[in-house]
């Protein structure tokens, strides 16, 4: 068994669903477990661990936030039912790159709270509060589908922005690569392509299902449906990305014409123009519809996040130190992208296979993720 693998199965379990993939939401028993074992492999290693006031966890060989730090690390949390290595293994990697470099070296290992926005709604929560792009209020005032704040939650307000964030030399955060563009073991990374989420209402009226004549109906469904696949249409004319992969109902009855349904739109593209352009023409399109069906359309957006170029100098010097690897751009955001606005950044992808992720499917071989813990050492040792 290698260091890897040994590693990896301690967390392989935590939160795992029948379907295979996890439900590791920010704070919840899952992710508290994984925080646990973020605390024993640091205390292992001698090193100490902080937290942040924002729920984001650190832990420091060297001063907490001495300068000249390299910060690197990632996330635990999941997508409902989402794969094992989105996040997890940039951590995992990241204990195991420290074994394997000079233990004079200054280094951090974040776990970022919230990076997918799977029970607070907004990505990268955790890191957004400790750069100051979110104020704290508006963070613990965001509820889960239970009602419960993410001020809750963490037991009160988050502390917000750490101006100790600029002692950080630079971060360098390891991630499986969620396209089928790698296809060596090790990538890094070039751009974040601009995204965002928009919460969609669409209200009518509800009624009978049985005695409503079908002339007399307000049915929010219908608009729905529609914008649904109008946005799939314009996000192929543009080379963009549109989702909706979730959706409420209510009153969520099989005999009953809805009176609300919430959809949200995930719209991501290659440059902002396109994406504004994108999300105008499908808010445009739902909007005429809505005329047409005597329903309501109010559109939210919840979190949008520009374009995300990395340092580009230091993203060829990176690839140079490993062997010419390849340079791409992705459609997932990250804590990175985040934190790129503040201090030099950089990403390792880890080949994906099929390509698949946020999906139990997810999967990267051993071989490719040691690879990748080599890598991540190599940098480390680099920029230390
Ligand atoms: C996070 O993985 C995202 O891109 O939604
Ligand atoms: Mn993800
Ligand atoms: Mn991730």
């Amino acid at each position: 068994m290698s260091d890897f693998t040994e590693l990896w199965a301690e967390i392989a379990p935590v939160g795992r669903a029948e379907s295979g993939g996890y439900l590791r939401y920010a704070l919840t028993p899952p992710e508290l477990t994984l925080r646990d074992w973020f605390r024993t492999q640091a205390a292992r290693r001698d090193m100490r661990v902080t937290d942040d006031g924002n729920g984001n966890l650190f832990a420091w060989r060297g001063e907490p936030w001495a300068p000249g730090t390299v910060l690197t690390g990632s996330h635990f949390d999941s997508v409902p039912h989402g794969g094992g290595y989105d996040g997890p293994l940039g951590i995992v990697s990241a204990f195991l790159a420290a074994d394997k470099i000079d233990k004079s070296r200054k280094i951090g290992i974040a776990a970022f709270v919230e990076e997918e926005g799977g029970r607070f709604g907004v990505p990268c929560l955790g890191s957004r509060l400790l750069t100051g792009a979110i104020t704290p209020e508006k963070a613990a005032s965001l509820r889960d589908r239970d009602g419960i704040t993410f001020g809750e939650a963490l037991g009160g307000t988050p502390r917000g922005h750490d101006p100790r964030i600029a002692n950080v030399a630079a971060l360098v955060e390891l991630h499986i690569e969620q396209g089928r563009a790698l296809t060596v073991p090790v990538g890094v990374a070039s751009a974040i392509w601009p995204h965002g989420r928009w919460r969609m209402d669409f209200a009518g009226v509800g009624d009978h299902a049985g005695t409503t004549l079908m002339a007399d109906r307000h049915d929010p469904m219908l608009t729905f449906a529609f914008t649904v696949l109008a946005a799939n249409k314009e996000a192929r004319l543009s080379g963009a990305h549109a989702t909706v992969g979730r959706v409420q109902v209510e009153p969520n009855a099989t005999n009953a014409i809805p009176s609300l349904v919430r959809g949200w739109l995930d719209a991501r593209a290659a440059d902002t123009a396109t994406l504004e352009r994108l999300v105008d023409e499908v808010v445009r399109k739902a909007t005429e519809r809505a005329g047409r069906d005597g329903t309501a359309l109010a559109v939210t957006p919840e979190s949008v996040s520009g374009e995300v170029a990395f340092d580009e100098a230091l993203a060829k010097r990176l690839s140079d130190l490993l062997d010419g690897a390849p340079i791409l751009p992705t459609g997932a955001g990250h804590d990175a992208g985040v934190l790129s606005a503040h201090i030099p950044t950089a990403m390792l992808f880890v080949r994906n296979p099929t390509g698949v992720s946020h999906s139990p499917a997810e999967h990267a071989s051993d071989e490719d993720c040691e690879a990748g813990i080599e890598a991540l050492a190599t940098v480390l040792e680099e920029l230390g």
